[in-house]
């Protein structure tokens, strides 16, 4: 995709930037001219994403946080507003899956875990920025990764699952609520993208099979197919699309 200056004036906070999905989306929006506040656990990840974009001549800050902890979110929102005086754009785009197998066997720790940083804390970030925005009286757009795992049964998954159709839900009520006041709230889907987060099922030669078999494009997803879809929604391009998902699977939900 070539670089435009779509995103030039505007900030954007990208949770789980250090690698993977979220990397590639942060570089890309720096690369549309947005300055990129880039969050995650471990700030070495985050360091060398930093690195990248400022070679490349964007702008980006490295900033460690939890998305399971409130108290971290809130930081994160006020280092983006101390450093860039405005945050724009939000990319929901951490999550984790701890816990693979039937949901009978699953426990209470696993729930919490997951809830917390695939769902709360997506909803604590955003209403973060959002309530900014409205006391701003300024646009926005929120962007929330997540998948065809939470439109469909995710056996084997299945906590991951329910967290993902949660986010399409909030990204629907978000986008009614929000929409009075300029805030645009939508969804990205993304099928099997090739990163550490799915190099299990990966891994695994059935189910790398049973994919690409039902895949019409006939290959895996790279943490760049997602980029694209992200620019656009982000940007002014998409100013009348609200409450939406768009899935990025290769065709796979298509058969
Ligand atoms: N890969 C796929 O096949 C696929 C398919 C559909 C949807 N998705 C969705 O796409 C998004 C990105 O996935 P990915 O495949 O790019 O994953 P990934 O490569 O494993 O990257 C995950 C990112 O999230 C961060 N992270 C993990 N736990 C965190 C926490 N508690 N707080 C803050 N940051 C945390 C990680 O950095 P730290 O370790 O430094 O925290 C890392 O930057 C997720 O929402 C995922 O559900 C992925």
């Amino acid at each position: 995709m070539q670089p435009t200056k779509s995103l030039e004036n505007k900030t954007a906070i990208v949770s789980g930037a250090s690698r993977g999905i979220g990397a590639a989306i942060a570089q890309g929006l720096a690369a549309h001219g947005a300055n990129v506040v880039l969050a995650s656990r471990k700030l070495d990840g985050l360091k060398q994403v930093e690195a990248a974009i400022s070679q490349a001549g964007g702008t980006a800050l490295a900033h460690a946080c939890h998305m399971g902890k409130a108290d971290e979110i809130d930081g994160l929102v006020a280092a983006a507003y101390e450093r860039f005086g405005a945050v724009d754009i939000v990319v929901n785009n951490a999550a984790t899956n701890p816990f693979f197998g039937p949901l009978m066997q699953a426990d209470w720790g696993v729930w919490d875990k997951t809830f917390e940083v695939n769902l709360k804390g997506p909803f604590a970030l955003s209403r973060a920025v959002a309530k900014r925005l409205i006391d701003q009286k300024k646009p926005g757009s929120i962007i929330n990764l997540a998948s065809i795992a939470g439109g469909r049964a995710a056996p084997m998954q299945g906590i991951y699952g329910m967290t993902k159709a949660a986010i399409l839900s909030m990204t629907q009520t978000m986008a009614v609520e929000l929409g009075g006041a300029q805030i645009r709230v939508n969804a990205l889907a993304p099928g099997l993208v090739e990163t550490r987060f799915s190099a299990g099922l990966i891994a695994n030669a059935e189910i790398k099979k049973m994919v690409l078999d039902r895949t019409a494009l006939g290959r895996l997803g790279q943490p760049e197919d997602v980029v694209g879809a992200c620019v656009f929604l982000a940007s002014d391009a998409s100013a009348y699309i609200t409450g939406q998902t768009i899935t990025i699977d290769g065709g796979w939900s298509a058969s």
